[in-house]
Order: structure tokens, then sequence, then C-alpha cells
């Protein structure tokens, strides 16, 4: 799991492209978080969303929720993020599957896109990507802000399932209030003014399968690319990630999707 996006890593690795790295191990993932794309299906299904309802969606990745939303439903979607590789990747696919559909990506730091004046969104969205605004309250409290009454405010975020060891968060740089519980995470909603309406809970099967994926994609690359002079960056830093998970992260973290409505 990856927490923030840094430049730099402590491993004591010269750095690769940040974006590199990150396109490697997602080369398996449609949506790069630990979720589980049949129960994320009846989230969709929840939303409705009316005709030209207006959907923005903040580190969008590959584009994937975006995407399943536009087959979905008519909407008007943004997708924006920092990675180039994303915003190709999500591009190409728009082309592939939805080349009707209107939607757009843009590549460029989330934290800097400002709606026009009176432009509001039915549905924002910023999943697995809170340090953009630099942490989940204020993630909320921005969207929020970009939310036109009755809509949607969306966003994924880490959960403590139990108090994290102190080796945990001394190995992966957190502290005890880098993340909240489930509970803390709906009560920030209601603390921003937003009415909490759903929670889509990953499992430890999701964590596991999206966790995998990093280490087949990984290893697909190093197979592939045998030549590649970050191999051994790549390779150390999937490796440490997978400790990590392994040791601690899977009994002690979890992660969910928070759906807030605004009144
Ligand atoms: C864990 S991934 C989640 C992607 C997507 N939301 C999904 O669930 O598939 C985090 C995303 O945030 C993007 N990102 C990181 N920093 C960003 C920034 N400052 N502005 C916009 N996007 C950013 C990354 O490129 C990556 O696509």
């Amino acid at each position: 799991m990856h927490f923030s996006q840094p430049e730099t890593t402590s491993s004591g690795y010269p750095v690769m492209d940040r974006w590199k790295y990150y396109d490697i191990i997602h080369q398996r993932h449609s949506v790069m978080n630990p979720v589980n794309e049949t129960k994320l299906e009846r989230l969709y299904d929840l939303l409705e969303l009316k005709p030209n309802a207006r959907a923005i969606d903040i580190g969008c990745g590959k584009g994937e929720m975006l995407m399943r939303l536009a087959e979905k439903y008519d909407i008007k979607g943004l997708g924006i993020d920092k990675s180039p590789y994303c915003i190709l990747e999500a591009q190409k696919l728009k082309r592939q599957r939805i080349p009707q559909a209107n939607l757009k990506f843009l590549e460029m730091d989330g934290a800097q896109y400002k709606p026009e004046t009176g432009e509001y969104s039915d549905l924002t969205m910023c999943i697995g990507a809170t340090w953009i605004y630099g942490g989940y309250k204020n993630t909320v409290s921005a969207l929020c802000g970009m939310t036109r009454a009755p809509g949607f405010v969306m966003v994924g975020e880490p959960l403590w399932r139990t108090n994290p060891p102190k080796e945990y968060l001394q190995s992966e740089g957190l502290s005890a209030d880098s993340f909240d519980t489930h509970q803390g995470n709906v009560r920030t909603g209601e603390s921003e003014g937003l009415r909490p309406v759903f929670t889509l809970v990953g499992s430890k099967e999701d964590w596991d399968r999206s966790e995998g994926l990093h280490w087949t994609s990984a290893t697909e690359y190093a197979f592939a690319h045998p030549e590649d002079t970050d191999l051994e960056e790549l390779l150390a830093r999937d490796s440490k990630e997978r400790e990590s998970y392994l040791r601690w992260g899977r009994d002690t973290l979890g992660w969910a999707i928070y759906l807030f409505r605004k009144m």
C-alpha cells in the first residue's frame, strides 16, 4: 500500500522516476486500490446519476471509476492525475471503450485544480490520494466545496483496524494519527456538514489481491526488462513493501470508500 507518493525514498537506492515505479507495479490493476470491483459495481448502482450529471475525480489513476460510471450513466466527467502514465492510459482506454462519452482526463497536480466559478459537480471523488490535499479531512472539505447539493462526495482512505505497532509506524514513516478508525472517518465527513450514506470496506482478501498484483507486476517487469538500470531499486522497494504488508499492514490497516451527501 502507498500512503503517499514521495519523490525520494529512504532505501538508499538512487530514486527512480516515481511515476514509472507506480506505473510498473500497477500494470495489472484497473482500480489502483485494494477494492473489490464487484462491490464497486453496487456502489455505482447506488448513485443513480442523472443525465448530464457532472463528476470529477482527483487522482483518478487510469480513470477506471469514471469510465465505469460513464458506461452506466450519461455523465460529464473530468479526471485529474499527476502521472503522465496514468493520463495516457486513461485517454487510451476511453478511446477504446467509450469514445462517445463526455469524459476528459488532464495531467496536472490535483491540488492546483480550481473549478471555474459556479462549476459545481454532482459527484466529487478522491480515491486513495488524499495526500493531494494534505490529508483526509482537508480532502473531504475541498471536495465538499466543489459539490452542489444534493450531490455526492466520495473519498477512499485507509483506516486503522487495530492500534498500529510502533515498528510499523517507524518502518512506514507514519504516526498513529496519520489515519483514523472507520468510525472516525465517517465522523469526519459529518463534522464537515455532510451526511454519510454508505461505506464500502475492503476485506483482507481484497488487500491480498491488490498487494499480490504489485508483486506479480514487479516480477513480470523484471523478466521482461533485465537491462533496466532501475530494476534493482524496483525489486528492493517491492520486497520492502511486501514484507511490511505481511508483517504488519495486513492485520493493522484497512481501507474503505466513504460516500457522503451534501445536504
Ligand atoms: C492509489 S492511486 C489511486 C488512483 C485512482 N483513484 C484509483 O483508485 O484507481 C493514487 C493516484 O494519485 C495520483 N497522484 C499522486 N499525487 C497526485 C497529485 N499531486 N495530483 C494528482 N494526482 C496525483 C497518482 O498518480 C495515482 O494515480
